[in-house]
């Protein structure tokens, strides 16, 4: 969906918009989702799995943005894309109309400045306009950062998938299961 452009000041005193992720960040977008998922095991993909040409994620962007039940946000400092946040219905099912789902990731060298909490109270702000009454989201058990975060915005632990992702190395690791009422 379109949405106003919002700026912000970051904890080091530099300045940062938020703002529709449209087709015209594509190819910034291709470099974050590549290095983002090398950065953190945290994310659903490795980084040899973001196989999208420019083209593609062009498109992608495109119809998110055309798209009501949409919100791609994208966080712009100095010019350059940090980081994107993303709230979507779960599905146009009658049955799951009221829920959406929220999936957020920064560059690492932006992290801890704020920019993960004015992502999360903007696209709030606008899910509630859109009539979403609760956010839900799923983050691996040892990301205590995102939890943190999570939690700061006022999302509640409803439980835990067992093994839910299996990193390169061998290891298990369980989500944590969250949602936010957006009904206040
Ligand atoms: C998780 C993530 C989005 C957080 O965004 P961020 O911009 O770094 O978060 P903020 O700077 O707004 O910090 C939010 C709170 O987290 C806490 N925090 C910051 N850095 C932290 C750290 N290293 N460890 C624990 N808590 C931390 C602070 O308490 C902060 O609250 P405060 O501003 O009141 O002090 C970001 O670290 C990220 O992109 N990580 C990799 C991808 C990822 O894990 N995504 C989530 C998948 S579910």
């Amino acid at each position: 969906m379109h949405f106003p452009e919002r700026t912000i000041t970051l904890k080091d005193g530099r300045t940062c918009v938020l703002r529709p992720n449209g087709p015209d960040l594509a190819d910034q977008m291709l470099e974050y989702l590549k290095k983002t998922s090398g950065e953190t095991e945290f994310l659903i993909r490795n980084e040899d799995e973001v196989n999208e040409s420019r083209e593609e994620i062009a498109a992608f962007l495109g119809r998110g943005l055309e798209n009501p039940y949409n919100i791609a946000m994208a966080a712009i400092v100095d010019g350059k894309l940090a980081g994107v946040g993303r709230v979507f219905g779960i599905g146009g099912q009658r049955k799951l109309q009221h829920r959406c789902s929220l999936a957020i990731a920064l560059y690492k060298e932006f992290w801890g400045l704020g920019i993960g909490s004015a992502l999360i109270n903007y696209l709030v702000e606008l899910a509630k306009n859109v009539g979403w009454e609760q956010m839900d989201l799923e983050v691996v058990a040892e990301n205590e950062q995102a939890q943190v975060l999570y939690k700061k915005c006022g999302f509640i632990e409803t439980g835990r998938r067992h093994n839910a992702m299996r990193f390169d190395d061998g290891t298990y690791h369980d989500e944590i299961l969250m949602y936010l009422d957006l009904k206040g």
